[in-house]
C-alpha cells in the first residue's frame, strides 16, 4: 500500500468534498485582496489522496463497458492547495503518522507553499494552540472531518472563540444516535460521556428522553416503568446538534444529510460562522447557502 493509499467513505465523501471545495473556491475569490491572511485549517487531513474502487459497469446504448478499477482521487488537503487564488497558510493535522508522512511528501511537492503539518490529535492541538491575538487580521475555513465522534465540544468552543473561522464540520449523526440507544437503559458510562464530550452538556440525558409511559398489566392496572426513552427520531437529534451549535456560533446553516437520499442518514454535513459580524455572516449566508442550496437539489431529489 502506497503511503498516502487512503481508503474511505463512499458517494458521501464524494458529496461533501463538493461542497467544501465549492465553499473554498467562493470563499478566495470573495476575501482576496479583503484580508492579509487567509488559512485552511484541514484538522482531520488525511493524506491529501483517497483511493476509489470504481466498479465495472456493462455499458449500454451511449457508453461502452468499463473495466473495475482504482483511482487516486484529490482528498481534502489537496482540493484545498489547488484552489486559486491561493490560500496564503495551509494547516494539515493529523493523529496517524504515516498520513502525516504523505502530507510532508505533499509538502515538498509545492515548495513555494507555506504548508505546516501538526502530526497529533486535533482537540488537543486546536485547544491548546487557538488562541491567538492575530485572528484579528486573519480569517480562515476549518474543515473537521473526523471518521466518528473524535471532535470535543471543547474544541468547537476554542473555534468558535476565535471570531474568525467558518467552520465545515461532518457531524456523525449515526455515532449519536448509536450511542444515545432508545432505551437510557442501553447507555452505559462510557456512551454517557462520550455524547457528553461530543454535545458539551450532560443535559442531553434530560432533554432528549422522557419517562416510558405506565403499561398495561395483565389485570388491566398500569404498571409504572423505570425507564426513559429517547423522544427525538434521527430529524430531531438533528435538530438538537443544531441547536447545540447555535448556543456557541452566530450562524449555523441548515446541515447537509449524508447520504443524501439512503437511509439511513449517517452524518449531517453543519455550515456555522465564528465571526458575528453582519459582513461576514451575510457573506457567509450567500456562499454556504447557495452551495447547500444547489447540493440539495442536485443532490437531494426526494427525502
Ligand atoms: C475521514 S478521514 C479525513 C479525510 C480527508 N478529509 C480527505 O478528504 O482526504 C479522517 C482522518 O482523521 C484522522 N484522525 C482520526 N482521529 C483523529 C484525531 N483525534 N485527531 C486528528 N486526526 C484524527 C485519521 O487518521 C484520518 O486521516
Amino acid at each position: 500500500m502506497a503511503a498516502d493509499d487512503h481508503e474511505f467513505g463512499g458517494q458521501h465523501t464524494e458529496i461533501k468534498l463538493e461542497l467544501v471545495g465549492k465553499y473554498l473556491q467562493a470563499y478566495m475569490s470573495a476575501l482576496r485582496g479583503k484580508f492579509d491572511n487567509l488559512w485552511y485549517i484541514d484538522a482531520f487531513a488525511g493524506t491529501g489522496s483517497r483511493t476509489v474502487r470504481v466498479e465495472a459497469s456493462d455499458g449500454d446504448l451511449f457508453d461502452a463497458p468499463t473495466p473495475a478499477a482504482v483511482e487516486s482521487r484529490r482528498g481534502s488537503a489537496r482540493i484545498a492547495l489547488d484552489i486559486k487564488p491561493a490560500f496564503d497558510r495551509l494547516v494539515f493535522m493529523d493523529a496517524d503518522p504515516a498520513h502525516c508522512a504523505a502530507l510532508e511528501a505533499l509538502k515538498e511537492a509545492n515548495p513555494h507553499r507555506e504548508i505546516s503539518i501538526l502530526n497529533g490529535d486535533a482537540n488537543r492541538l486546536i485547544q491548546g494552540e487557538i488562541k491567538w491575538n492575530g485572528w484579528k487580521r486573519t480569517r480562515a475555513v476549518m474543515f473537521l472531518d473526523p471518521y466518528g465522534m473524535e471532535v470535543e465540544w471543547e474544541t468547537l468552543r476554542a473555534i468558535a472563540a476565535t471570531r474568525a473561522i467558518d467552520v465545515w464540520y461532518l457531524f456523525p449523526l449515526s455515532g449519536l444516535y448509536r450511542q444515545a440507544a432508545r432505551n437510557i437503559t442501553a447507555v452505559d458510562e462510557s456512551k454517557r460521556r462520550s455524547l457528553t464530550r461530543m454535545l458539551g452538556t450532560d443535559e442531553w440525558e434530560r432533554e432528549l428522553y422522557s419517562p416510558i409511559p405506565p403499561v398495561n398489566d395483565l389485570l388491566g392496572g398500569l404498571e409504572p416503568t423505570e425507564s426513559r426513552q429517547r423522544n427525538a427520531d434521527v430529524a430531531g437529534l438533528e435538530q438538537y446538534v443544531r441547536q447545540r451549535l447555535e448556543t456557541i456560533f452566530p450562524l449555523v446553516m441548515d446541515p447537509f444529510p449524508l447520504p443524501p437520499i439512503r437511509k439511513p442518514q449517517r452524518f449531517s454535513l453543519f455550515f456555522a460562522v465564528s465571526n458575528p459580524s453582519t459582513a461576514a455572516t451575510d457573506l457567509a449566508k450567500r456562499f454556504g447557502g447557495h452551495i447547500l442550496a444547489t447540493g440539495r437539489s442536485s443532490h437531494v431529489r426526494s427525502r
